[in-house]
């Protein structure tokens, strides 16, 4: 060895005392949450089951950016205030203005506020609920957007406002998207629309977040007042920084929230208001259940049913439930899980045991849900963009086919563009329509006009689908990771 290259290497050695050491990150999520035997007795679960859900949970908890959700004071509404007589919704009740985003994983030219404010059950009562603001570096511009406020803005950029509707995430306490470090829906939706300059806000579903709430999980109309009065409150704390116009937006869930808001916006005009994109949207929800055998039903059934009693004072989770099922739904509340945690418990032994009661779906409760939570077939506020993939085993492609076509046979003058993607299943039609429906949102604040009446086209790939990284796949493939190395 050259003597240079070896006075090089001791000197590089011996600098190595002062070199921080990296910590390797738990990327197989293995779970230090131990059931109690009184807990696997009571939800009756097999060794795989107990090892499944002790996985799933830890999996979950360590998408908390920080504290777990539960444990995070942020979510307490202030003691001043009378949690039986709350302020009117819309009201703002707490707001962080700078969210520490060192345990997120969010882009970083984006800054975050989190707020509580007051929202609106079904039924027309006061609840407290969260919600964030996805700040972007700067407003997209437009040319005549006004401040929300009654304020001169002074020829200042204005943010203007995307309300977004988030997918499920679970039924408790523990699963608000604005305490998960990639705000559950991450690059296919708030950080790309945040990018794009938009200020997205978003609430988290009354029920999950503040403490001793039920997620009434499902009830699309309640979940579109929540996305409403948090817009309002937003812009009620933001007067000069946020728009007044905004538009819809959501998938999923929060793709029947978004069209639940364009009928709510029908009836209950707020002004502002510009349009709805829904992707792979829940419309006829029973029927889309009906047509998907997979376990993730049982999942969502029973989510349904462990919040309808808020809405429907007589209805008991046993109308729908086994007891085992109800066993295991008291379960995920106790240890607080949130989708992939309820999954595993619905999975139900791999189908050998019965967590739905047969008849479930005939029971008058079903019945009222059936027709209080439909979409379409029913007058809305356009223009909406309604986008879905061929291969949505979840939302699937005939039920919102058949809701868009009653809607637009109803009311053919509604302005509804419906654009299907061939191939594609329920998440990834948010990638494959992304630029169609980002140009969609832009069109709306720059004050083009939409087309009239309805429309209707299915696209395809000119180079066919095979090799796309999502082709079969109904969510994504992949994880966000703290990048703890530098470069
Ligand atoms: C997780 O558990 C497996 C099997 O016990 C083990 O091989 C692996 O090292 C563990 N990983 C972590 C990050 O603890
Ligand atoms: C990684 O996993 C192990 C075993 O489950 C746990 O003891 C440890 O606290 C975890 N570390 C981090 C940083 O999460
Ligand atoms: C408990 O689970 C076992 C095995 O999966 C099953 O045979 C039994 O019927 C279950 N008991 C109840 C009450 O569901
Ligand atoms: C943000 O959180 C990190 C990690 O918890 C902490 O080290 C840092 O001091 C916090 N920053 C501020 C400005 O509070
Ligand atoms: C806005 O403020 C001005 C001046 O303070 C007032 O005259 C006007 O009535 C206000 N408009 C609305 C819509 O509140
Ligand atoms: C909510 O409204 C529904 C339908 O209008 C009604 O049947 C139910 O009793 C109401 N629930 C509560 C808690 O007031
Ligand atoms: C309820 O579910 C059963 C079993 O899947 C089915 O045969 C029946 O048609 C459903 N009833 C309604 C009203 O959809
Ligand atoms: C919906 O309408 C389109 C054209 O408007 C038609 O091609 C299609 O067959 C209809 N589908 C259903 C399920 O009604
Ligand atoms: C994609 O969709 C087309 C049209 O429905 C179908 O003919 C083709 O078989 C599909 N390809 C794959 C790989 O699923
Ligand atoms: C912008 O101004 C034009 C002309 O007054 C109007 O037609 C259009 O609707 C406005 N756009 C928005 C988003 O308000």
């Amino acid at each position: 060895m050259p003597p240079s290259l070896k006075s090089f290497l001791v000197c590089l050695l011996s600098s190595r005392a002062t070199l921080a050491l990296l910590n390797s990150q738990n990327d197989t999520f293995n779970s230090t949450f131990r059931l109690t035997a009184q807990q696997i007795s009571a939800a009756n679960l097999s060794a795989d089951t107990v090892h499944n859900v002790e996985v799933a949970l830890q999996y979950e908890r360590s998408n908390n950016a920080g504290s777990l959700i539960q444990d995070d004071p942020f979510y307490i509404v202030p003691s001043h205030y009378n949690l039986d007589d709350l302020p009117p919704p819309g009201t703002i009740l707490k707001v962080e203005v700078h969210t520490n985003l060192s345990l997120y994983t969010i882009p970083n030219s984006l800054s975050m506020s989190r707020f509580l404010y007051v929202s609106e059950t079904f039924n027309g009562t006061s609840v407290p609920a969260s919600a964030y603001v996805l700040w972007p570096y700067l407003p997209r511009s437009f040319s005549n957007l006004t401040a929300c406020g009654n304020y001169s803005s002074d020829g200042q950029p204005v943010y203007p406002v995307v309300g977004l509707a988030h997918g499920t995430s679970g039924q408790t306490q523990a699963c608000a998207p604005s305490g998960l470090r990639n705000l559950w829906d991450e690059f296919h939706e708030p950080f790309i629309i945040a990018l794009q300059g938009y200020a997205v806000v978003a609430p988290d579903y009354a029920g999950l977040g503040v403490p001793n709430g039920i997620s009434p999980y499902f009830i699309l109309p309640a979940q579109a007042n929540d996305l409403f009065h948090a817009i309002a409150a937003a812009q009620s704390e933001w007067p000069s920084l946020l728009s007044k116009e905004f538009v819809v937006a959501g998938q999923s869930q929060g793709g029947g929230v978004a069209w639940a808001a364009a009928q709510r916006q029908h009836n209950r005009p707020v002004e502002g208001y510009l349009g709805t994109m829904a992707a792979s949207p829940f419309t006829d929800v029973l029927a889309a259940i009906a047509a998907d055998s997979s376990a993730e039903n049982n999942g969502r059934v029973a989510g349904i049913a462990q919040g309808l009693n808020t809405v429907l004072p007589d209805f008991q989770l046993s109308d729908w439930l086994t007891p085992v099922g109800v066993a295991r739904w008291n379960l995920i509340h106790e240890i607080k899980g949130c989708g992939i945690t309820s999954g595993q418990l619905s999975a139900a032994e791999g189908g050998a045991l019965q967590i739905l009661q047969d008849g479930w779906n005939e029971t008058w409760s079903a019945n009222w849900y059936r027709q209080a939570v439909m979409n379409g077939g029913k007058p809305f506020a356009g223009p909406m963009l309604v986008i879905q993939g061929t291969e949505d085993p979840n939302a699937n492609d005939p039920t919102t086919t058949k809701s868009v076509n009653e809607t637009c046979e109803l009311f053919p003058d509604s302005q509804l563009q419906y654009i299907r993607y061939n191939n594609i299943t329920h998440v990834p039609v948010l990638l494959a329509g992304q630029h169609t429906w980002l140009d969609w949102i832009r069109d709306r604040f720059a004050g083009v006009a939409a087309p009239a009446g309805c429309s209707h086209q299915t696209l395809s790939p000119p180079r066919g689908i095979n090799g796309a990284a999502f082709a079969g796949w109904s969510s994504q493939t992949w994880f966000l990771e703290y990048d703890v190395y530098g470069i």
